[in-house]
Protein backbone atom coordinates (compact mmCIF):
# COMPACT_ATOMS: atom_id res chain seq x y z
CA UNK A 1 0.00 0.00 0.00
CA UNK A 2 2.92 2.08 -0.62
CA UNK A 3 3.20 2.97 3.47
CA UNK A 4 5.66 0.76 4.85
CA UNK A 5 8.68 1.29 7.06
CA UNK A 6 11.50 1.46 5.31
CA UNK A 7 15.39 0.37 6.34
CA UNK A 8 14.44 -1.14 9.12
CA UNK A 9 16.32 -4.49 10.53
CA UNK A 10 15.07 -6.48 12.95
CA UNK A 11 16.95 -6.12 16.07
CA UNK A 12 17.28 -10.10 18.02
CA UNK A 13 17.92 -10.04 21.40
CA UNK A 14 19.31 -13.21 23.85
CA UNK A 15 16.47 -13.48 25.42
CA UNK A 16 13.76 -15.36 23.43
CA UNK A 17 10.10 -16.80 23.42
CA UNK A 18 11.76 -20.65 24.46
CA UNK A 19 13.63 -18.64 27.57
CA UNK A 20 10.08 -16.75 28.70
CA UNK A 21 8.07 -19.82 28.46
CA UNK A 22 10.50 -21.34 30.49
CA UNK A 23 10.28 -18.85 33.27
CA UNK A 24 6.59 -18.25 32.61
CA UNK A 25 6.32 -22.39 33.19
CA UNK A 26 3.27 -22.61 30.46
CA UNK A 27 3.29 -22.49 26.90
CA UNK A 28 2.21 -19.15 24.95
CA UNK A 29 -0.81 -20.10 22.31
CA UNK A 30 -3.89 -18.94 21.31
CA UNK A 31 -7.53 -19.42 22.81
CA UNK A 32 -9.56 -18.21 19.54
CA UNK A 33 -13.18 -18.09 20.90
CA UNK A 34 -15.44 -17.66 17.98
CA UNK A 35 -19.41 -17.30 18.12
CA UNK A 36 -22.77 -15.04 17.44
CA UNK A 37 -22.90 -11.40 20.06
CA UNK A 38 -24.40 -12.64 22.98
CA UNK A 39 -23.29 -16.50 22.26
CA UNK A 40 -21.08 -15.88 25.95
CA UNK A 41 -17.59 -15.00 24.24
CA UNK A 42 -16.68 -12.42 26.75
CA UNK A 43 -18.02 -14.35 29.64
CA UNK A 44 -16.03 -17.89 28.90
CA UNK A 45 -12.91 -15.54 28.27
CA UNK A 46 -13.46 -13.88 31.71
CA UNK A 47 -13.95 -17.51 33.50
CA UNK A 48 -10.98 -19.35 31.64
CA UNK A 49 -8.31 -16.34 32.38
CA UNK A 50 -9.78 -16.97 36.36
CA UNK A 51 -9.06 -20.63 36.25
CA UNK A 52 -5.71 -20.01 34.91
CA UNK A 53 -4.68 -17.32 36.53
CA UNK A 54 -5.81 -19.62 39.65
CA UNK A 55 -3.18 -21.66 38.44
CA UNK A 56 -0.66 -19.60 38.07
CA UNK A 57 -0.92 -19.05 34.29
CA UNK A 58 -0.05 -16.13 32.43
CA UNK A 59 -3.09 -15.04 30.56
CA UNK A 60 -4.45 -11.77 28.73
CA UNK A 61 -7.55 -11.46 26.98
CA UNK A 62 -8.20 -9.32 23.61
CA UNK A 63 -12.00 -8.68 23.66
CA UNK A 64 -13.43 -7.85 20.07
CA UNK A 65 -15.65 -4.99 21.91
CA UNK A 66 -12.43 -3.88 24.29
CA UNK A 67 -9.80 -4.07 21.41
CA UNK A 68 -12.61 -2.14 19.29
CA UNK A 69 -12.00 0.81 21.95
CA UNK A 70 -8.67 1.42 21.09
CA UNK A 71 -6.61 -0.61 18.63
CA UNK A 72 -9.16 -1.46 16.44
CA UNK A 73 -11.20 1.99 16.73
CA UNK A 74 -10.74 3.20 13.18
CA UNK A 75 -12.62 -0.49 12.11
CA UNK A 76 -16.08 -0.52 11.21
CA UNK A 77 -18.44 -3.96 10.33
CA UNK A 78 -17.98 -4.19 6.79
CA UNK A 79 -16.37 -7.45 5.37
CA UNK A 80 -12.97 -5.70 5.12
CA UNK A 81 -12.90 -4.12 7.96
CA UNK A 82 -13.87 -7.23 10.22
CA UNK A 83 -11.27 -9.04 8.08
CA UNK A 84 -8.51 -6.35 9.41
CA UNK A 85 -9.67 -6.59 13.03
CA UNK A 86 -8.70 -10.38 12.89
CA UNK A 87 -5.55 -9.88 11.23
CA UNK A 88 -4.27 -7.35 13.75
CA UNK A 89 -5.83 -9.65 16.44
CA UNK A 90 -4.54 -12.18 15.17
CA UNK A 91 -0.95 -11.11 14.29
CA UNK A 92 -0.55 -11.04 17.79
CA UNK A 93 1.81 -14.28 18.45
CA UNK A 94 2.81 -14.38 14.86
CA UNK A 95 6.43 -14.38 14.79
CA UNK A 96 6.45 -17.91 16.43
CA UNK A 97 5.56 -19.07 12.70
CA UNK A 98 9.37 -18.87 12.22
CA UNK A 99 9.87 -22.36 13.57
CA UNK A 100 8.45 -23.84 10.94
CA UNK A 101 10.43 -22.47 8.78
CA UNK A 102 13.36 -23.54 10.85
CA UNK A 103 12.49 -27.12 10.70
CA UNK A 104 11.67 -26.86 7.08
CA UNK A 105 15.20 -25.63 5.65
CA UNK A 106 17.61 -27.56 8.73
CA UNK A 107 15.59 -31.10 7.09
CA UNK A 108 16.42 -29.83 3.31
CA UNK A 109 19.60 -27.84 2.81
CA UNK A 110 22.83 -27.10 3.84
CA UNK A 111 23.93 -24.95 7.00
CA UNK A 112 24.79 -22.12 4.48
CA UNK A 113 21.25 -21.82 2.50
CA UNK A 114 19.34 -22.93 5.87
CA UNK A 115 20.70 -19.45 7.66
CA UNK A 116 20.54 -17.80 4.54
CA UNK A 117 17.04 -18.43 4.13
CA UNK A 118 15.91 -18.27 7.38
CA UNK A 119 17.11 -15.16 7.68
CA UNK A 120 15.50 -13.60 5.02
CA UNK A 121 12.35 -14.93 6.10
CA UNK A 122 12.47 -13.84 9.24
CA UNK A 123 12.94 -10.38 7.87
CA UNK A 124 10.01 -10.40 6.23
CA UNK A 125 7.50 -11.80 8.65
CA UNK A 126 8.92 -9.96 11.23
CA UNK A 127 7.77 -6.70 9.46
CA UNK A 128 4.26 -8.27 9.13
CA UNK A 129 4.02 -8.36 13.28
CA UNK A 130 6.37 -5.49 13.66
CA UNK A 131 3.07 -3.27 14.62
CA UNK A 132 2.64 -2.03 18.02
CA UNK A 133 0.35 -5.33 18.86
CA UNK A 134 2.79 -7.46 18.42
CA UNK A 135 5.43 -5.83 19.86
CA UNK A 136 3.08 -6.45 23.36
CA UNK A 137 2.29 -10.01 22.78
CA UNK A 138 3.62 -11.81 20.29
CA UNK A 139 6.82 -14.38 21.34
CA UNK A 140 5.73 -13.53 25.22
CA UNK A 141 4.87 -16.91 26.34
CA UNK A 142 1.35 -15.29 27.27
CA UNK A 143 -2.03 -17.78 27.01
CA UNK A 144 -3.37 -15.49 24.77
CA UNK A 145 -7.66 -15.58 24.97
CA UNK A 146 -9.19 -14.20 21.90
CA UNK A 147 -12.75 -13.37 22.24
CA UNK A 148 -14.01 -11.85 18.81
CA UNK A 149 -17.34 -13.01 16.83
CA UNK A 150 -14.36 -13.46 13.96
CA UNK A 151 -17.28 -14.09 11.57
CA UNK A 152 -15.53 -15.35 8.30
CA UNK A 153 -13.97 -19.12 8.37
CA UNK A 154 -11.26 -17.12 6.19
CA UNK A 155 -9.62 -15.06 8.68
CA UNK A 156 -10.19 -17.74 11.21
CA UNK A 157 -8.36 -19.88 9.27
CA UNK A 158 -5.60 -17.35 7.85
CA UNK A 159 -4.74 -16.62 11.97
CA UNK A 160 -4.45 -20.96 12.49
CA UNK A 161 -1.83 -20.82 10.00
CA UNK A 162 0.48 -18.00 11.01
CA UNK A 163 0.68 -19.94 14.13
CA UNK A 164 2.69 -23.17 14.59
CA UNK A 165 0.69 -26.61 14.87
CA UNK A 166 -1.40 -26.76 17.76
CA UNK A 167 -0.75 -23.40 19.32
CA UNK A 168 -4.01 -22.19 17.77
CA UNK A 169 -7.00 -23.76 19.92
CA UNK A 170 -10.45 -22.66 18.19
CA UNK A 171 -13.19 -22.87 20.67
CA UNK A 172 -16.45 -22.49 18.96
CA UNK A 173 -19.61 -21.07 21.19
CA UNK A 174 -22.21 -22.82 19.16
CA UNK A 175 -25.01 -21.21 20.97
CA UNK A 176 -27.96 -20.86 18.33
CA UNK A 177 -29.47 -17.50 17.12
CA UNK A 178 -32.48 -17.60 18.91
CA UNK A 179 -31.38 -17.96 22.22
CA UNK A 180 -28.16 -15.09 21.73
CA UNK A 181 -31.23 -12.89 20.22
CA UNK A 182 -33.50 -13.67 23.46
CA UNK A 183 -30.69 -12.43 25.55
CA UNK A 184 -29.53 -9.77 23.44
CA UNK A 185 -27.52 -8.11 26.62
CA UNK A 186 -26.55 -5.47 25.21
CA UNK A 187 -30.21 -4.57 22.79
CA UNK A 188 -27.90 -4.48 19.77
CA UNK A 189 -30.52 -7.57 17.63
CA UNK A 190 -33.78 -5.32 18.76
CA UNK A 191 -31.67 -2.83 16.91
CA UNK A 192 -30.44 -4.92 14.30
CA UNK A 193 -34.26 -6.04 13.57
CA UNK A 194 -35.33 -2.71 13.39
CA UNK A 195 -32.75 -2.09 10.63
CA UNK A 196 -30.90 0.57 12.88
CA UNK A 197 -27.95 -1.70 12.69
CA UNK A 198 -27.02 -2.19 9.25
CA UNK A 199 -24.51 -6.03 8.67
CA UNK A 200 -25.33 -7.53 11.89
CA UNK A 201 -23.69 -10.60 12.18
CA UNK A 202 -26.63 -13.62 12.48
CA UNK A 203 -29.15 -10.80 11.20
CA UNK A 204 -27.94 -9.56 7.73
CA UNK A 205 -24.67 -10.59 7.79
CA UNK A 206 -23.58 -14.42 7.56
CA UNK A 207 -21.47 -16.08 10.94
CA UNK A 208 -20.01 -18.84 9.27
CA UNK A 209 -19.56 -21.69 11.71
CA UNK A 210 -16.17 -23.84 12.17
CA UNK A 211 -15.96 -27.19 10.49
CA UNK A 212 -13.16 -28.56 12.58
CA UNK A 213 -12.60 -26.76 15.93
CA UNK A 214 -10.26 -28.21 18.65
CA UNK A 215 -13.62 -27.54 21.22
CA UNK A 216 -17.09 -26.98 20.72
CA UNK A 217 -19.01 -25.44 24.02
CA UNK A 218 -22.66 -26.04 23.42
CA UNK A 219 -25.85 -26.23 25.82
CA UNK A 220 -27.01 -29.27 26.87
CA UNK A 221 -30.86 -29.37 26.07
CA UNK A 222 -32.17 -26.55 26.67
CA UNK A 223 -30.02 -25.37 29.60
CA UNK A 224 -26.97 -23.87 28.98
CA UNK A 225 -23.50 -24.92 30.92
CA UNK A 226 -22.49 -22.19 33.78
CA UNK A 227 -19.07 -20.66 32.14
CA UNK A 228 -16.86 -22.16 34.73
CA UNK A 229 -17.47 -25.64 33.61
CA UNK A 230 -17.01 -24.18 30.08
CA UNK A 231 -13.69 -22.71 31.02
CA UNK A 232 -13.20 -26.26 32.61
CA UNK A 233 -13.43 -28.15 29.47
CA UNK A 234 -11.29 -25.82 27.66
CA UNK A 235 -8.88 -26.40 30.53
CA UNK A 236 -9.11 -30.16 30.11
CA UNK A 237 -8.07 -29.69 26.10
CA UNK A 238 -5.02 -27.79 27.30
CA UNK A 239 -3.98 -30.21 29.92
CA UNK A 240 -4.37 -33.35 27.19
CA UNK A 241 -2.45 -31.25 24.79
CA UNK A 242 0.41 -30.36 26.96
S1 LIG B 1 -15.84 -9.02 14.43
O1 LIG B 1 -16.98 -9.41 13.56
O2 LIG B 1 -15.09 -10.21 14.90
O3 LIG B 1 -14.97 -8.05 13.77
O4 LIG B 1 -16.54 -8.34 15.70
P1 LIG B 1 -15.88 -8.04 17.13
O5 LIG B 1 -14.60 -7.30 16.99
O6 LIG B 1 -15.86 -9.30 17.93
O7 LIG B 1 -16.93 -7.03 17.78
C1 LIG B 1 -18.20 -7.49 18.09
C2 LIG B 1 -18.91 -6.54 19.07
O8 LIG B 1 -19.29 -5.35 18.40
C3 LIG B 1 -20.65 -5.02 18.67
N1 LIG B 1 -21.25 -4.80 17.34
C4 LIG B 1 -21.48 -5.70 16.35
N2 LIG B 1 -21.34 -7.04 16.27
C5 LIG B 1 -21.66 -7.66 15.10
N3 LIG B 1 -22.13 -7.03 14.01
C6 LIG B 1 -22.30 -5.68 14.04
N4 LIG B 1 -22.76 -5.05 12.97
C7 LIG B 1 -21.97 -4.97 15.24
N5 LIG B 1 -22.02 -3.65 15.61
C8 LIG B 1 -21.58 -3.56 16.87
C9 LIG B 1 -21.22 -6.11 19.52
O9 LIG B 1 -21.34 -5.59 20.82
C10 LIG B 1 -20.17 -7.22 19.52
O10 LIG B 1 -19.85 -7.70 20.82
P2 LIG B 1 -20.29 -9.16 21.34
O11 LIG B 1 -19.55 -9.31 22.64
O12 LIG B 1 -19.90 -10.19 20.36
O13 LIG B 1 -21.77 -9.05 21.55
Amino acid sequence: NGRESTNIVWHKCSVEKIDRQELLQQKGCVIWITGLSGSGKSTVACALTGALHARGKLTYILDGDNVRHGLNRDLTFKSEDRAENIRRVGLYISISKLYHFFFFFFFFFFFFFFFFFFFSIYHTYSHDSIGEVAKLFSDAGVICIASVISPYRKDRDTCRSILPDGDFIEVFMDIPLCVCEARDPKGLYKLARAGKIKGFTGIDDPYEAPLNSEIVLRQEGEVCPPPDIMAEKVISYLEANG
